[in-house]
């Protein structure tokens, strides 16, 4: 059905594929396992979680050097996973569901198995050796300039057989095409339209921010703050030449080109940015069929004086038509109940299901799991073997998904890629279910209360001063009005809020009763208590 505002009612739910649920026992997920699964997702009734929309990391052809972050066949599906018959099934069943499906859309590199590459590399004259960045030794046969890998050491790797340098902005097994060679954004484009054409609803670009680099390729700057004790030798340069160019949004509308000749589609980019970057990044189509991923929640302090500065300025900075959206968690940093702890990550989640814009669950996040403690000498993450000493690996937030108490979480009856979490007899979604306290009954309750309420869904958004270590803001529009009030102390907060009486929807520790009357200003919040309230 198409509906050109979907994006504005998206949930969208980021599913790692290898992690979420393997149906063939192999040990690893795969397509035909997410199939099984959609009804938890959604199956129509509040008994399922109810988002509307899943992203999927990568599935496409790959040799797995960076768990499929490295692509050696843009048309086609990799094994593990299943087949192209098993994907357009989950798009098929995804759509019957109300459910949408983002692919994961890698641009920037290929695997060094791609035959692109494997062509590239065979001779300095051949058809595609320009699909790729190479270049020629300095004279004392070192790299062409001093940028660096995000995954550890020089972006550039020496291939002995042309004698060239060709350069990776992550690891020597990923070449970063070409992007000023026109060639790379047709066949890009290509790959877009093949994608449509099954179906897929839209598309989570990545890397986007390394996709262009300074055609002079002159040296990056050192960077003045970098500390080698505490920092990633990558910070130890300012990335000013190596990526961020201004003609990245010249790409980003090429892409959006290809999704404005489809009714309904979408595209959010990776890029870790700040405020004045988002907003030139939100900037780049002029259709709004692209917004770049807004990460910042997930690197602010959780004090409620940050939250409000920064979501203030991000929901005033855009305009009406252009759309926020929000990050507690991805594959790529540690869970957000690692990082904050439980209770304030209900408190974080609390905030992103109910502000203006697209909340972000990645998956297990809505159960609480946590990060899996992987000791260094089994760690299978490239970034983490080849940067080892400064916590950068990422398996533990990619563990299986802990579906029920029995062997390896229900998620395989296999020896799961990666170790299941010690906890999850009791962290798994069959118990949490049943506990009307839990953490997913909070995520449920929010997500279904979301998709009737107009506040929600398109009212206004504004913070409110209120006294203490508490965040609170008004969601309005003419039919509803809520408060969100949210302490991000450690201690009991006072409102001082003006006497009225609200309606309970629900609180973060999900013990207060639904639809009960308080009065706003006897509202005593506990340690890290979040509260939405409604007046009628
Ligand atoms: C960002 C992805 O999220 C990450 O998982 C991947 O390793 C890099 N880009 C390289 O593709």
């Amino acid at each position: 059905m198409i509906d050109k505002n979907w994006s504005r009612k998206a949930v969208v739910y980021h599913i790692y594929p290898l992690s979420f649920n393997d149906s063939n026992n192999d040990g690893m997920g795969d397509l035909e396992g997410i199939i099984q699964k959609l009804d938890y997702l959604n199956d129509g009734s509040e008994n399922s979680l109810g988002v509307n929309t899943v992203w999927l990391s990568p599935i496409y052809r790959s040799p797995m050097a960076d768990f499929g972050y490295d692509i050696s066949d843009y048309y086609d599906i990799d094994p593990i996973f299943g087949d192209l018959a098993s994907f357009d099934k989950l798009v098929s069943e995804a759509h019957k569901r109300g459910i949408r499906m983002i692919m994961d859309f890698v641009p920037n590199h290929t695997s060094n198995q791609h035959p692109w590459f494997l062509e590239s590399r065979a001779s300095r004259t051949g058809s595609k050796r320009d699909w790729y960045i190479w270049r020629d030794p300095k004279p004392d046969g070192s790299p062409p300039n001093n940028w660096l890998s995000v995954f550890g050491g020089p972006a550039w790797t020496l291939d002995d057989k042309t004698g060239q340098y060709y350069h990776h902005s992550f690891l020597p097994e990923q070449p970063d095409l070409n992007w000023r060679n026109p060639e790379v954004k047709e066949e890009m484009q290509k790959v877009l339209h093949f994608w449509l054409h099954r179906k897929v609803d839209g598309f989570r670009t990545d890397a986007v921010y390394h996709l262009v680099k300074d055609g002079q390729f002159r040296d990056d700057p050192p960077n003045p703050d970098y500390d080698p004790g505490k920092m990633e030798p990558y910070s130890s340069v300012l990335h000013k030449y190596s990526q961020g160019r201004s003609e990245t949004l010249d790409n980003l509308k090429s892409f959006c080109e290809v999704l404005g000749l489809h009714p309904d589609k979408f595209i959010i980019s990776e890029a870790y940015i700040d405020l004045p970057e988002l907003a030139k990044m939100y900037r780049a189509c002029d259709n709004n069929l692209h917004a770049p991923i807004n990460f910042n929640l997930m690197t602010i302090p959780l004090m409620a004086g940050e939250f409000r500065n920064f979501i203030d300025k991000f929901d005033s900075s855009l305009p009406p038509e252009k759309w926020p959206n929000y990050v507690l968690g991805n594959h790529d940093r540690p869970r957000v109940a690692t990082r904050l702890g439980q209770d304030r990550a209900r408190l974080a989640a609390m905030i992103m299901l109910t502000l203006r814009g697209m909340p972000f669950v990645y998956y297990g996040d809505e159960l609480g799991m946590e990060n899996v403690d992987i000791p260094e000498e089994k760690m299978l993450d490239p970034w983490g073997k080849r940067v080892p000493g400064f916590g950068l690996g990422r398996d533990g937030e990619r563990t299986p998904m802990q579906w029920d108490g029995s062997k390896n979480a229900g998620f395989s009856r296999s020896k799961p890629w990666l170790p299941t979490a010690s906890n999850y007899k009791v962290r798994n979604i069959e118990t949490e279910m049943k506990d009307p306290r839990s953490m997913l009954n909070l995520f449920r309750r929010l997500i279904h209360y979301r998709k009737k309420s107009p506040a929600l869904l398109e009212g206004s958004y504004h913070s409110i001063d209120v006294a203490g270590e508490v965040f609170a803001y008004v969601r309005q529009c003419p039919a509803e009005k809520l408060l969100v009030v949210a302490n991000f102390s450690a201690t009991e907060q006072n409102l001082s809020l003006r006497s009225e009486t609200a309606q309970v929807i629900c609180n973060t520790f999900m013990d207060a009763e639904y639809g009960k009357e308080v009065d706003t200003g006897k509202l005593v919040l506990r340690p890290y208590e979040g509260y939405v309230l409604s007046f009628a």
